[in-house]
């Protein structure tokens, strides 16, 4: 079957066509159109909702028309439209929800609300060859949101741990604001701690691993602070940047990974999944790969590809496809916006 999905849940508009194998799941990707908006936030240090909203009404109907073309389908060979319902921005959510809303009263379509974080977690699924196996621990990693969550079986999700404060995404882009970087500031972080490792140096810069022992919920403000104090005490800090960047980061990744063992370890998980936009950094998959293989060797590992780690509606498609299978429907004249949607 083949299922549109659309996503505008924050900065980005996204359509993309998904061929799903209804008889081994197999997921091919036909198109993944996205327009971002980093360019025009960037100034801002941050997403404008406004703005955001503005550019979602301008970008929806051409990144849509582009998917279908360049999965070379007409609208009638669409089977479902899967659309991210929540959370996010109002405002910018509407313009997805609107548009799906109309085209499946349009197109006579069935039509699958998608929680956002549910897109993330299935985004491992695209491309995948392997089959996965339940129970599985999966941490996604994104601007908004930091949390693990057990799955025993399809679209059936327990929050096992979640952050009590920032998102391991924001953590990155507060820091990197600290440090005089660019929006986002994941990547910059990332590229800047690389620079620092390549020249061999120790790094005499020690962060705090906030409530590492402490359960499964997390807390990036603490390390977030403890950041700023030390950028306050120290006026060299200019010369030093890669080197705080270096050791930022790999307080994060250590908190990020050290808990995720430990719930697989408590919920005896098969499987690890890994999603959400941070789960682009290198370093947090090696690390990953790393520590499954040295304690759990035995555990299966699942990353997503790497264009599929940030917001994209391929994602939408492929969570909509296993939503759709255990239920979950919607009609155009009953979709609603839900900013708050939970798992
Ligand atoms: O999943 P996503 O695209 O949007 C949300 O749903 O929030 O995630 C965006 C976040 C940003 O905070 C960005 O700094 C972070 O993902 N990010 C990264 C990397 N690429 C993007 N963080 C660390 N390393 C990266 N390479
Ligand atoms: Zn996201």
């Amino acid at each position: 079957m083949y299922i549109l999905g659309i996503e505008s849940s924050c900065d980005e508009t996204a359509a993309a066509v998904v061929k799903i194998n209804t008889k081994t799941g197999e997921a091919q990707t036909l198109s993944n159109i996205i327009s971002s908006q980093i360019e025009i936030h960037q100034k801002y240090g941050g997403v404008i909702p406004e703005i955001a909203a503005r550019e979602h009404v301008l970008n929806v109907l051409p990144v849509i028309d582009e998917a279908l073309v360049k999965a070379g389908l007409s609208s009638k060979q669409i089977d479902a439209i899967a659309v991210t319902k929540g959370p996010g921005l109002v405002t910018s959510l509407i313009t997805g929800i609107e548009s799906a809303r109309t085209l499946a009263y349009v197109w006579n379509k069935p039509l699958i609300p998608v929680n956002h974080i549910a897109g993330h977690i299935y985004s491992d699924l695209l491309e995948l060859k392997e089959k996965i196996i339940f129970p599985l621990v999966v941490l996604t990693v994104s601007g908004g949101h930091t949390n693990l969550v057990l799955m025993e079986s399809h679209y059936k999700f327990k929050i096992i741990g979640e952050t009590r404060d920032d998102a391991a995404g924001e953590a990155y882009d507060k820091g990197a604001k600290m440090l005089e970087l660019g929006y986002p500031g994941g990547p910059e972080v990332s590229k800047r701690a690389k620079l620092f490792s390549e020249t061999g140096q120790k790094c005499e810069v020690i962060l705090p691993r906030p409530m590492l022992h402490n359960g499964l919920d997390f807390s990036f403000s603490g390390l977030k602070t403890a950041l700023l104090y030390k950028l306050q005490k120290d006026p060299t800090w200019k010369n030093r940047v890669d080197e705080y960047c270096f050791a930022y980061q790999e307080a994060i990744i250590e908190i990020l990974t050290k808990k995720t063992l430990k719930a697989a370890q408590k919920y005896q998980a098969q499987t690890i999944m890994l999603s959400g936009g941070v789960s682009a950094n290198s370093e947090l998959r090696e690390y990953l790969r790393k520590a499954v293989q040295n304690d759990f060797p035995k555990l299966s590992l699942i990353m997503p590809k790497l264009a599929y780690t940030t917001d994209n509606a391929a994602m939408i498609a492929m969570a909509g496809y296993y939503a759709n299978k255990g239920g979950v429907k919607s009609s155009w004249q009953k979709l609603k916006v839900d900013v708050n949607f939970t798992l």
